[in-house]
């Protein structure tokens, strides 16, 4: 156990231990129960749980997809220990990595939300206030608040992650009536290798549930959800089998056995259960995180050095190989929606990355810190102090209250909350205007033209922290690499903005990107 004392006053819910531990499996053969038709069952909208790829790829063809996730509260020190491990990687296509945020609202720093997501990162709701098997009003109070004080729009909050992973069938429930595209709280626990293996690509409900079938009323045809999406988190397998499972944040338990963490030990079989993905039916592998457990300047953590270089050894790694992607829940989904051989995979438009075209001039408090430089609100609430571009509550939001009416600072007007036909990073919530239309808004392409697509795709091993090295991937058609832009806590000046075309599109916004 790390020493959490210290910063118990900002963040008691981040640091009860590791949520999400296994012992052993959550699912046998008996109580699996499971059967799906396919002819009836068919993508985009339906998908049988499979342990083989979508759409009847070869899993040659298939890119071997790493999802990088964390949960909790987003503020500096949480986004610090990410960027420690992507904010300096690119995928083979030469777009900076994304990943998939379940934030919780307790001891969030709302701006830097709306930072994150304005970089091109997927926000996936956590609860409100850190809460096992939550009622409604904290799944839905997560959606209304992040909307109001992050301003994040409504459409783009399509994932859900269960506090300590700790669901019920009646969670799953809830959240397909609030119109949520997946959950992704089942462990996936039993090793590839093995026949039995729940292994399975993401499925949807539509014949209940694969995962998780010890778990009372699930499975053997429940509950029936009908489009709505599990993304399975995969475990990691030392060398004791289905009897060394590792989920979330494996680099704090001991391996095979052992009483003491070995970061070497961990290393080994995050590569073995990689290979294992790899070499079969490339399914995806996923690091789980909770980023306060390696934040680097949090006071009163100390994570070990060896254990940040470990889990970027394995990202160097797993990058030098061949058609691997670091990717966030929705790019994953995005593609097993409509699955596409790697020769193929420029045609995918969540894995491009798109930069808005905002005068770095403009004073416009929207996501982009040399725009709103000086534009946001201290809410000074004692628990956390937060920023937001939205205005301050006049009270902290609450499960109960999770939008509460807002306070003008002296002399200045309420602020204009995200209306639902602009984008984050178009909207003025001072002015009240979105700067977009169709003529105005653009985007720059920083997508790499993947040439001979899948030969040789590489992310490249670009691991260690050292900002003055160049990128090491593999070009095509002899392309040179651009440089990186240096790693730092805002690498995001290119940004990606992928889920937010996808969410503007299906309101039938028009512009040329
Ligand atoms: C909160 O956000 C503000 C504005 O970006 C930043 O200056 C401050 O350091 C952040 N604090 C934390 C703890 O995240
Ligand atoms: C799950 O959450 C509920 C409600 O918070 C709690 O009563 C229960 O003990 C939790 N179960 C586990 C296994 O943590
Ligand atoms: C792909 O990599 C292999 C081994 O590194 C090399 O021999 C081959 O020439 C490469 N092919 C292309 C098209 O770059
Ligand atoms: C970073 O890279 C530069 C150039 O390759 C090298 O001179 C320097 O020693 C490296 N620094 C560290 C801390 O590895």
């Amino acid at each position: 156990m790390l020493p959490y004392a210290p910063f118990l006053l900002f963040l008691p819910l981040l640091v009860l231990g590791q949520d999400g531990g296994l012992s052993g499996p959550t699912t046998s053969t008996e109580s699996l129960g499971y059967s799906c038709d396919t002819s009836k069952c068919q993508l985009p909208a339906c998908n049988c749980a499979s342990t083989s790829p979508p759409g009847g790829l070869h899993p040659s063809e298939v890119p071997q997809f790493i999802v990088f996730t964390a949960d909790d509260a987003i503020q500096s020190y949480t986004l610090d220990a990410v960027n420690q491990f992507l904010a300096h990687r690119k995928n083979p296509n030469g777009c900076p990595i994304k990943m998939t945020y379940f934030t919780s609202l307790s001891y969030t720093n709302y701006t830097m939300v709306t930072d994150w997501y304005v970089a091109g990162n997927e926000i996936a709701d956590h609860t409100m206030t850190h809460v096992g098997t939550p009622p409604a009003e904290e799944i839905n109070g997560n959606l209304i608040a992040l909307n109001a004080l992050a301003g994040i729009p409504l459409s783009s909050i399509k994932g859900f992650r269960a506090p300590y992973l700790n669901y019920s069938v009646e969670t799953l429930k809830l959240l397909y009536q609030s119109e949520f595209i997946y959950d992704s709280s089942a462990a996936s626990s039993i090793p590839v290798t093995d026949p039995n293996t729940d292994a399975y690509w993401p499925y949807t409900l539509d014949y209940g549930m694969a995962n998780n079938c010890l778990q009372p009323g699930q499975c053997r045809g429940e509950p029936k959800l009908p489009g709505f999406w599990e993304i399975p988190m995969y475990s990691f397998f030392d060398k004791l089998g289905s009897r060394g499972p590792h989920l979330m944040d494996p680099w704090l338990d001991a391996a095979n056995g052992a009483s003491k963490i070995n970061d070497q030990d961990t290393l080994e079989y995050m590569q073995s259960t990689f290979n294992a993905h790899y070499s079969g039916n490339r399914q995806p592998i996923g690091l789980y995180t909770h980023p306060i457990h390696l934040a680097a300047n949090y006071p009163g953590v100390n994570t070990p050095k060896s254990t940040i270089n470990m889990i970027n050894a394995f990202l160097d790694w797993a990058q030098e190989q061949q058609n691997v992607w670091i990717v966030s829940n929705e790019q994953l989904l995005d593609w097993v929606q409509h699955p596409v051989p790697v020769s193929q995979l420029d045609r995918v438009s969540s894995l491009r990355c798109l930069t808005p075209q905002v005068d770095a001039s403009a004073k416009i408090c929207n996501g982009i810190p040399q725009n709103e430089d000086g534009l946001l609100s201290h809410c000074a609430f004692s628990d956390f102090p937060f920023y937001t571009c939205y205005g301050c509550p006049s009270q902290q939001p609450s499960p109960a209250n999770p939008n509460p009416e807002q306070q003008a600072p002296s002399g200045q007007g309420l602020r204009h909350r995200l209306p639902s036909n602009c984008a984050t990073a178009f909207w003025d919530p001072i002015a009240g205007n979105c700067i977009c239309n169709s003529k105005t808004c653009t985007f720059f392409d920083n997508t790499r033209t993947i040439g001979p697509n899948g030969a040789n795709l590489t992310g490249g091993g670009t691991g260690t922290t050292n900002s003055s090295q160049t990128p090491s991937y593999v070009p095509f058609n002899g392309a040179v690499p651009k440089s990186l832009v240096t790693a730092g806590v805002w690498p995001a000046l290119i940004l990606g903005f992928v889920g937010w075309l996808i969410g503007a599109c299906l309101l039938g916004m028009s512009w040329t990107p």
